[in-house]
């Protein structure tokens, strides 16, 4: 117990859930209870949180300063409240583990979703804990990857056309690449984390040829899908989880075709770029 909240481990490695606590009104030593919890379980998931939109915008501000949302914003939400939404005839083709925003020099760092319409089932998300997945690796890779480099570039996805203009998608092509450390440092923790993304986005290995650093990015990034390293959410009405964006992987699980779901997000403006181990 911390500040009268009860926090319980998902897994081992990564999650937590939470309870004892009413969002709309958190008090500041809950508040710090919360952000500690976050470091420490990358994940944090409280169920039950009938809040509105407005509410859920300013109960993230305690993990920092919230940004406009770049997914579109339905009426009535405040501007950083957007929508992730799949309609009825639309089917998800976001179902692949990856981290959002690595392609920019900032990484969104805390990313938050309430649910707000579901499935009958399914539509499951997991996360995977960064941080775990750099410690279950071998010695032996440890050493392999210490010091080097990946070259990380924005690429077309299914929200895309949701955020962006056509002119903004094709100059997409034309977009510089991002270089970010192959292992990470987390600053608040002092823990070292496998800064991996799917291949769309995390093109190569700076220090080798392709072929060779495809094949080792390969590799890691299977390593991370290990189900040691994550949990699985499943999304009950008003569920809401925080997590850190640049320590996880997540994958939205598209198993729900023909229905519906939408989900609110908000995103915590990044103030430090990824630094190397
Ligand atoms: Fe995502």
């Amino acid at each position: 117990m911390s500040a009268n909240i009860d926090i319980r481990p998902i897994t081992p490695n990564v999650g937590a859930e939470i309870s004892g606590i009413d969002l709309g009104q958190v008090t500041s030593g809950q508040a710090e209870a919360l952000r500690v919890a976050l470091a420490e379980r990358k994940a944090i998931v409280f169920r039950d949180q009938d809040i509105t939109t407005i509410q859920f915008a300013q109960f993230m501000q305690i993990f920092g300063e919230t940004v406009k949302e770049d997914l579109v914003a339905e009426e009535g939400n405040p501007p950083e409240v957007g929508a992730i939404h799949i309609r009825p005839e639309e089917r998800q083709r976001i179902n692949f583990w990856h981290m959002d925003h690595s392609f920019r020099e900032y990484p969104s760092k805390v990313l938050a979703l309430h649910a707000h319409m579901l499935p009958p089932c399914g539509g499951d998300t997991l996360f995977a804990s960064l941080e775990a997945a750099y410690d279950g690796l071998s010695d032996e890779m440890k050493t392999r990857i210490e010091g080097l480099h990946t070259l990380h570039k924005v690429t077309q996805t299914q929200n895309s056309k949701r955020r962006y203009t056509r002119e903004v998608i094709d100059a997409m092509d034309e977009a510089p690449t991002v270089r970010h450390p192959l292992v990470g440092l987390n600053p608040d923790n002092g823990r070292k984390f496998l800064f991996v993304n799917i291949p769309i986005y995390c093109r190569s290995i700076e220090e080798m040829q392709n072929e060779e650093g495809d094949a080792l990015l390969a590799k890691l990034y299977r390593h991370v899908q290990r189900p040691e390293f994550h949990f699985r959410l499943i999304w009950r009405p008003n569920t809401l989880i925080v997590w850190e964006n640049v320590h996880c992987l997540h994958y939205p699980v598209a198993d729900y075709f023909p229905h519906e779901r939408k989900l609110w997000r908000v995103v915590i403006k990044p103030t430090t770029r990824p630094v190397l181990a």
